[in-house]
């Protein structure tokens, strides 16, 4: 059971990421000018997409097994994108980056995306039918850096490679950061939650003792309720 939970919250995780890139190169195809550039971000986004789909797909296989006490907290909505901080609220990356910045991001994540596929491939087993459409997964964001790298060298041909390299670090640190974020969350989850819960008691408790026969309306003269009467 532990390994199905350790299971559901990397897949939960990397669903977010895929279909947040999905997104990304969706609003990146609808951005652009070009037909070579716009076929391209949206043969990346179709990818992204099916990733995205088999991550929910491995996530609500382990989710039937779980308890319901486990599997609820890994249910999917989408303003979640936002709140996990997988999608920005100050708008796509097309909109809000430097074209050269946005191609060295998508360069950049494709290495690391490609990378943390390695530990789930451990995780799942390389043999396994999980295992193998994963290892294609894997060939595809290699794909997908390829281009992005092809691209960056021969439109910023004056940038060196260690520059390249910087680009990575910030992302790689970003993506720490993001990691951070969600495991205070997660921490202020179980801290406030038994707030909540006690709030919620004492509220209903406080509802039940109240009197509602003052809320009845029918036969009286409203004209002659007192001015202090919460009707
Ligand atoms: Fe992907
Ligand atoms: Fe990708």
């Amino acid at each position: 059971m532990k390994k199905t939970k350790s299971e559901l919250s990397i897949f939960y995780e990397t669903a977010h990421a895929e279909l947040a890139s999905a997104i990304e190169m969706l609003a990146a195809c609808k951005g652009t000018n070009s037909p070579n550039q716009a076929l391209g971000y949206f043969m990346h986004a179709k990818d992204e997409y099916n990733h995205a789909k088999f991550f929910f797909n491995m996530l609500s296989k382990r989710g039937n097994i779980a308890s319901t006490e486990i599997a609820r907290d890994f249910r999917f909505t989408p303003p979640s994108l936002l709140t996990k901080g997988y999608i920005s609220h100050k708008g796509f990356l097309i909109d809000t980056m430097k074209l050269k910045n946005f191609i060295a991001f998508v360069y950049t994540n494709e290495l690391l995306a490609k990378s943390s596929f390695e530990n789930i491939l451990n995780l799942v087993g390389r043999s396994t039918e999980e295992g193998k459409k994963i290892s294609i997964i894997m060939k595809e964001e290699l794909r997908h850096h390829g281009m992005a790298k092809k691209y960056f060298l021969s439109h910023y041909s004056a940038l060196q490679p260690w520059q390249l390299m910087i680009y990575r670090t910030k992302e790689t640190i970003y993506n720490k950061g993001r990691k951070i974020y969600d495991a205070n969350l997660k921490f202020l989850d179980q801290l406030l939650t038994p707030l909540y819960r006690a709030m919620a008691f004492l509220a209903g408790t406080i509802a039940k003792k109240l009197n509602l026969n003052e809320f009845r309306r029918k036969g009286k003269n409203l004209m002659n309720i007192s001015s202090f009467s919460i009707l």
